[in-house]
């Protein structure tokens, strides 16, 4: 069965962020001033248990979800993050089991996500140059443990692997033609991210923004590209492919071309509040009914009753007020 918000749009995808923690301080979404050693991240009794999500997953896809993704903070650092994959994957119905990860723990992780069931990858990266990617993570972390990440996860054929670069303007807009060049031919896809204005710590400002057309204007100039047709409607990501069918990227343009009238996304909080949308101020709290022994229908009902009155459309909407919102964090939703 499927539900329909207020604007039509179907609920067909649903990103689980199965921790707040993460071993990045990346400075447009952990910045350490805020994220440091006092900071206060969930316990682990407030986290759903595998079996919750897996039993919320299986009611989320009888009512139409066909697409999980699962993230965090950094998905990778909860321990046996397999053995949830075990338990999605099971779920008769779902299409497509992916996951967006650091790289970081990949290398060490790749093969037992793959046994497990996980079908492909989306590994951040925002530059291949070491100071850069430094200066971004904030915790030193080198580049070629990310590529070592994104190695063990094609040679275990976790594909095809998308490559996520934010792109902060200042910061490293002069790297990403580089980043396209490196991955050319590779059959990984980069995607090149806006950087946006979630949550309510990342300082964001509209001058911090290179756009998607500058974006592509920079690439095209020494790689030639060429638009293509969107794989299904509501893709977030433009296609790009190089004129020379060498591959291709995307961009996301949350903040020039915002993607909200065909937007089908539910994101479900460590803590069980699941958000209609990635710039949501609060979440529906679902573990309080798995926690008070409801059934399966009652669960349903109330999923129902949130998804159809659903009116978001943020970044469309996005103005000087709203831009101030306290909203839920990045580092807490899973982007
Ligand atoms: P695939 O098409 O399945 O590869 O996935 P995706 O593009 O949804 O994946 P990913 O999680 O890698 O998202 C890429 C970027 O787009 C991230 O920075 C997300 O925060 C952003 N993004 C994803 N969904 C939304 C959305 O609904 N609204 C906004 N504003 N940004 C989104
Ligand atoms: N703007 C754009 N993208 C962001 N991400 C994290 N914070 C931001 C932001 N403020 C990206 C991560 C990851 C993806 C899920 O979201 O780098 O690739
Ligand atoms: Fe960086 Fe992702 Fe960690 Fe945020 S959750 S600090 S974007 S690695
Ligand atoms: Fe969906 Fe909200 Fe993003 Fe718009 S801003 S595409 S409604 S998550």
């Amino acid at each position: 069965m499927t539900l329909f918000d207020s604007r039509r749009r179907p609920l067909r995808d649903l990103r689980i962020s199965v921790t707040d923690r993460c071993n990045f301080r990346c400075t447009y979404c952990m910045p350490k001033e805020i994220f440091g050693p006092d900071h206060a991240f969930l316990q682990r009794e407030e986290l759903l248990s595998y079996e919750e999500i897996a039993r919320l997953a299986r009611i989320f896809v009888a009512h139409g979800v066909e697409k999980i993704r699962l993230t965090g903070g950094e998905p990778l650092v909860r321990r046996d993050l397999d053995h949830l994959v075990v338990q999605l994957r099971a779920i008769p119905g779902l299409k497509d089991l992916t996951l967006t990860t650091n790289g970081s723990l990949l290398k060490a992780q790749a093969r037992g996500l793959k046994d497990a069931g996980l079908e492909r990858i989306t590994v951040s990266l925002d530059s291949l140059d070491d100071a850069v990617f430094q200066s971004m993570n904030d915790v030193g972390v080198p580049v070629a443990v990310v590529l070592g990440g994104i190695e063990a996860a094609a040679a275990v054929g976790l594909s095809p692997i998308k490559i996520n670069a934010v792109v902060k303007k200042g910061v490293n807009d002069h790297t990403i033609v580089d980043l396209a060049r490196h991955f050319k031919g590779s059959g990984h896809i980069v995607r090149f991210i806006e950087f946006m204005d979630v949550g309510a710590t990342n300082g964001w400002r509209m001058d911090h923004v290179v756009t998607g057309s500058e974006i592509v204007e920079m690439i095209n100039a020494e790689l030639p590209i060429e638009p293509v047709e969107a794989n299904y409607r509501g893709e977030v990501a433009r296609r790009w492919r190089y004129a020379d069918g060498t591959g291709e990227i995307g961009v996301i343009t949350s903040i020039s071309e915002p993607f909200c009238g065909d937007c089908t996304r539910a994101r479900l909080s460590p803590e069980g509040e699941l958000y209609t949308c990635l710039f949501g101020v609060r979440g529906h709290d679902f573990r309080a009914l798995l926690r008070a022994g409801k059934s399966d229908e009652e669960i349903a009902a109330f999923l129902s009753s949130v998804w159809r009155v659903r009116d978001d459309r943020y970044s469309e909407i996005r103005s000087e007020d709203t831009v101030g919102l306290r909203k839920v964090e990045m580092s807490h939703i899973g982007g």
